[in-house]
């Protein structure tokens, strides 16, 4: 693979699993070195990058807590000497009818999915200017476009992350900094695998082809498909793109 990364560090939150193992895979093989976050073990993340003959550090951490995101920029420009490329993708989407929301979970919902974006942006910018150069991607989802029931704190949150990315870009551009969002459709994971068949009864196999059925391009996304958008948005073929939120859902939000 065209090594269009090599040089570059990579922090990717939430790199155990997912879209976000996909993510940090991709721009190893790609020759950026990695620090892959998560709260959970990042074993398969790991075994993956060697596979590819790339460079990673595993840090065990939880980004919605401001202590651990102070320790994590310390350890990983230790590690590594600094962040290029920032991809804040960790976020949990446990859903849940409004009637039946209370303060703290919304406020947990918040914590993951939208302080963590705040906090880790905070600790590792600032390098980034001093630099003048970097890259933010922030995932969205496609379900700012395409709402559905039991899902008033997700879709509040990824519509916050919308928000800060164009209000932060504005701000950084001129730095030599952009900051984009990719929003997916609904994508096989360890997540959505995980989650319980509450939206009408469905379970998530039954939405992955639903949802494609009624897609322009009838195929369910993958977590490589993400992987391609963002290595693109990460490379300097992008140069000129910033404060954008990319659908990748085959045309679900934007063509149905
Ligand atoms: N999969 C989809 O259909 C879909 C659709 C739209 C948006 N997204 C977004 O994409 C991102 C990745 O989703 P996914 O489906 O790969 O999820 P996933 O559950 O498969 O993986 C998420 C990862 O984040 C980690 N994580 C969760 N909380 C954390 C914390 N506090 N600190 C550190 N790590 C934490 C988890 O351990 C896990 O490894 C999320 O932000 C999600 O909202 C996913």
């Amino acid at each position: 693979m065209e090594k269009r990364h090599a040089g570059k560090v990579a922090v990717v939150t939430g790199g155990a699993h997912g879209i976000g193992r996909a993510f940090a895979v991709r721009l190893a093989s790609e020759g950026a070195d990695v620090a892959v976050v998560d709260i959970n073990p990042a074993t398969q993340t790991l075994d993956e990058i060697r596979t590819v003959g790339g460079r990673a550090v595993v840090f065990n951490r939880d980004i919605s807590d401001p202590n651990e995101v102070a320790g994590l920029g310390e350890d990983v420009e230790r590690a590594f000497g600094r962040c290029d490329i920032l991809v804040n993708n960790a976020g949990i989407f446990p859903s849940c009818r409004f009637e039946d929301l209370d303060l703290a979970g919304w406020r947990r919902m918040m914590a993951v999915n939208l302080d963590s974006v705040f906090l880790v942006s905070k600790r590792f910018v600032p390098a980034m200017r001093e630099r003048r150069w970097g890259r933010v991607i922030n995932m969205a989802s496609n379900s700012f476009g395409q709402v559905a029931p039991g899902l008033t704190h997700y879709i509040a949150s990824k519509g916050g992350v919308i928000g800060f990315t164009r209000a932060l870009a504005s701000e950084l551009g001129a730095e030599g900094i952009t900051v984009n969002a990719i929003a997916p459709g609904f994508t096989r994971t360890e997540g959505t695998l995980a989650r319980e068949p509450n939206f009408r009864g469905l379970t998530s196999e039954q939405l992955y082809g639903i949802l494609a059925e009624r897609q322009a391009i009838p195929r369910a996304p993958t977590p490589e498909d993400m992987a391609g958008v963002l290595s693109f948005l990460a490379s300097s073929d992008a140069d000129l793109i910033t404060a954008q939120t990319f659908y990748v859902d085959g045309g679900l939000v934007r063509a149905s």
